[in-house]
């Protein structure tokens, strides 16, 4: 089938909309109209080359959702019209890891950065019109109008599902919410700290308030971010992560933050320091942003880590198993507890979806939407 998507040829370089032909799902496979798609900051950490793919081109986009064209052969579970929510990492429900409750770190998504089929590294679902074969960022490509994606990398939800919001499911809100509640494990009347209120921290924000965070503090150095942050349940909203230590501790008899959580856009090991520094004794850290792959190292104290029992942990999806936790954070949004609109500050086609990126650089959208 004929369709267009944005790709990168190159890292670093620009997304361009190119025509590409999209396989027929094979057994196992579905293919999707897609209806939307969220600009999250890891695309663009792969046109940066923060990110570097194992095949060039790549067609962007992980954060989707979209109706069901066709199915294929012998394959069960889905039928053309259904709605679905993809999930940035797939779930194959059989590995140690699925079947444990830990299905963000299946072992399929050792390919998400090669993106051809999880059973054959050389098997590209999109192709250029020269024949040339095109990866799928993280397996699933949401930048294209169509796309066929394996079934372990989507979620069925109800008919009645907004999907133009619940595209945001599919990475922001299971990665920031799920940073809270999941893996910083947030309690009832913790003092929080969230570093970088985009996307992903936006989502963060309402992860603590749901845990019972009494004090949840956002740091951005965009007024625009902090305000909408406190618009979404955040308690105090600081310019930097200084003036949130400081703020912690004046909450805690100087102890400091029970949870610090970084989302910020480009992380940096000084920024984990900060947040390091930011936490009582037995405090922990939240790692979830990420930055180029070659940076290595976290300049904390290490003294400061085995005497206070500091802890730091990488959070990947918020810890969370989409199979589960997809419906789960629907059912709130749905019951009017999670905000999803709030954070859709504008919406493009997909042909202006490098105004989307320069709009998210500027610091003027919590999270830019493609339309299609
Ligand atoms: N671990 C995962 O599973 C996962 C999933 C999705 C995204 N991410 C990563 O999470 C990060 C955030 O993504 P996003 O889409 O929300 O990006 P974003 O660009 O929408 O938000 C980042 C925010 O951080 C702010 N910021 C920058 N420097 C800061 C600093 N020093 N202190 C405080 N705030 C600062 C920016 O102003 C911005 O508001 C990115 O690195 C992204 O790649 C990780
Ligand atoms: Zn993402
Ligand atoms: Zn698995």
């Amino acid at each position: 089938m004929r369709s267009r998507g944005a790709v990168l040829r190159h890292a670093p370089g620009k997304f361009e909309i190119v025509d590409l032909e999209v396989d027929d799902p094979r057994q196992n496979e579905i293919r999707v109209k897609m209806v939307a798609s969220g600009l999250c900051h890891s695309d663009d950490h792969m046109a940066t080359g923060d990110l570097p793919v194992a095949l060039y081109p790549v067609c962007g986009g992980h954060e989707g959702a979209g109706i069901v064209e066709s199915v294929g052969p012998h394959t069960t579970g889905f039928v053309p019209g259904d709605k679905v929510v993809f999930s940035f990492l797939p779930a194959c429900g059989k590995c140690r890891w699925c079947s444990t409750g830990h299905q963000n770190l299946c072992d399929l998504g050792a390919l998400a950065l090669v993106g051809s089929r999880w059973d054959d590294p050389t098997s590209f679902r999109l192709k250029l019109d020269d024949g040339t074969p095109v990866a799928q960022a993280l397996g699933i490509s949401t930048f294209s109008e169509y796309t066929t994606v394996s079934v372990d990398s989507a979620i069925k939800v109800p008919a009645d599902t907004p999907l133009e919001r619940a595209c945001l499911l599919g990475c922001a809100a299971g990665t920031g919410w799920g940073s809270a509640v999941n893996t910083g494990e947030v309690k009832p009347g913790d003092t929080v700290i969230i570093m970088g209120v985009g996307g992903i921290g936006s989502m963060a924000v309402q992860g603590a308030v749901h845990a019972g965070a009494a004090q949840v503090i956002a740091v951005d150095p965009v007024a625009f971010k902090r305000e909408t942050a406190e618009a979404l349940g955040a308690t105090h909203s600081v310019p930097s992560i200084d003036a949130a230590t400081e703020l912690a501790q004046s909450f805690t008899n100087g102890q400091g933050a029970d949870v610090a959580i970084v989302t910020v856009g480009v992380i940096h090991g000084e920024h984990v320091a900060q947040a390091f520094a930011s936490v009582r004794k037995q405090g922990t850290v939240v790692v979830t942003a990420l930055g180029n792959v070659t940076e290595v190292g976290i300049p904390v104290p290490l003294l400061e880590l085995v005497l206070f029992e500091k802890k730091i942990k990488g959070s990947l999806f918020g810890s969370s198993s989409p199979n589960a936790d997809i419906p789960r954070l629907l059912g709130l949004y749905q019951s009017g507890m999670l905000r999803l609109d709030e954070l859709i500050t504008t919406e493009y086609g997909l042909d202006d979806i490098s105004r989307g990126y320069e709009d998210m650089h500027a610091g003027t959208n919590i999270r830019g939407v493609i339309r299609f």
